[in-house]
C-alpha cells in the first residue's frame, strides 16, 4: 500500500521512524481518523478545521496549508483506489534531540495511510455492551492529541470485560467513550456533555445534532450523572468509525430492555440516508 510521508508518496515499507521522534517518545503530535464513503471523504472540512484547531492547541505549526494537506490526502486515497474505509493522518512535532521543551526550527513528520473497510449494513451489529470507566485522562481531552494512554487502558477494560466500549466517568459526571462521544435519551430528549476541555468534540457528534435538528428531535448539551447512564431510556455512542451505535449494556444494567430505541433508529436512518 502507499502511504502519505511529508508532502510524498511512497511503500509503506520504505517509511522509515527516527527513534527520536517526538510523536514516538512524547506523543507529541496529533491525528485525524476520517471515513471514506464511495470514494468520498466524508464530513471532510469539520475534521480538517479539527486539525487545525489541535495544532493551534498545541503550538505545532504546519508546514503546508490545510488546502494542500487535503489535496494530499485526497490523492493518497485515489493512489489506493479505496472505495470504502479509514484514512488516518497524522502529524507530530518531530524527531530532535530528546527534551521535553520544543525543539527549535525542527521539521513536523506528517504521515498518513488508509486500511479497506466495506460499509456493510446487514451485518452492521445493533448495539453493543459498555463498562464503566474512571476517567483518568488529562484536562485537555478537546485536543485530539497522540497521547492515548488513557483512552488506550480505559478500552482494554471493555475489552477483557468483553465490552465494546469504556464509558468515562469523572466523579459522577459522564464525560465520553474511550473513543466516541455518549449520548443518553430520556423522554424523547438527547443529552450529551457539553464540549469543554473534558471531552472531544466529535465531528460525528456535531453531525448528530444535525440530524437531530433536521428530525425535530430536542438536544441538550449539560452535564450528566452515571445514574442518569443507567436510567436513561436510551443510549448511544457516535464516532467516526461507528456512527451511531446503541449502547444495551452497561456493566450488568440493560437499557431499554437490550433493544435499539426509536430515536437511535431514527438517527442511524437518517446518518444512512446522508452517506447515501
Ligand atoms: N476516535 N472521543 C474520543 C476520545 C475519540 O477518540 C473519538 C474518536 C471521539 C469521536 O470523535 P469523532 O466523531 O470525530 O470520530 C470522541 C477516533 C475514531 C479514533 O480514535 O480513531
Amino acid at each position: 500500500a502507499m502511504i502519505l510521508y511529508q508532502d510524498q508518496f511512497i511503500d509503506r515499507e520504505q517509511a522509515k521512524v527516527d527513534i527520536e521522534d517526538r510523536g514516538y517518545q512524547f506523543g507529541d503530535g496529533i491525528y485525524e481518523a476520517m471515513m471514506v464513503y464511495s470514494g468520498r471523504i466524508f464530513l471532510l472540512e469539520p475534521h480538517m478545521k479539527r486539525l487545525e484547531r489541535s495544532a493551534r492547541e498545541l503550538s505545532l505549526s504546519l508546514p503546508y496549508s490545510v488546502g494542500h494537506l487535503t489535496e494530499n490526502i485526497k490523492k493518497l486515497i485515489e493512489l489506493n483506489n479505496l472505495e470504502d474505509g479509514v484514512v488516518y493522518f497524522q502529524i507530530t512535532r518531530g524527531a530532535a534531540p530528546r527534551q521535553h521543551f520544543f525543539p527549535d526550527n525542527t521539521p513536523t513528520v506528517i504521515t498518513g495511510s488508509v486500511s479497506v473497510r466495506t460499509r456493510d449494513l446487514t451485518s452492521r451489529p445493533k448495539g453493543i455492551k459498555a463498562c464503566l470507566a474512571d476517567d483518568i485522562r488529562w484536562l485537555r481531552c478537546d485536543i485530539k492529541t497522540l497521547n492515548l494512554l488513557g483512552n488506550v487502558l480505559a478500552k482494554q477494560k471493555a475489552h477483557v470485560s468483553g465490552a465494546g466500549e469504556a464509558i468515562l466517568h469523572r466523579e459522577s459526571t459522564v464525560t465520553e467513550g474511550s473513543s466516541s462521544n455518549v449520548f443518553i435519551v430520556k423522554n424523547g430528549q438527547l443529552v450529551t456533555h457539553p464540549a469543554d476541555h473534558f471531552i472531544l468534540n466529535g465531528i460525528t457528534r456535531l453531525f448528530v445534532f444535525d440530524l437531530a435538528k433536521q428530525l425535530d428531535i430536542p438536544y441538550v448539551e449539560r452535564k450528566f450523572t452515571v445514574d442518569e447512564l443507567l436510567d436513561a431510556d436510551e443510549v448511544f455512542i457516535t464516532s467516526t468509525s461507528n456512527e451511531v451505535n446503541p449502547v444495551l449494556q452497561i456493566d450488568d444494567q440493560i437499557i431499554n430492555n437490550g433493544k435499539q430505541g426509536p430515536i437511535s433508529e431514527r438517527l442511524i436512518a437518517a446518518f444512512d440516508a446522508e452517506v447515501e
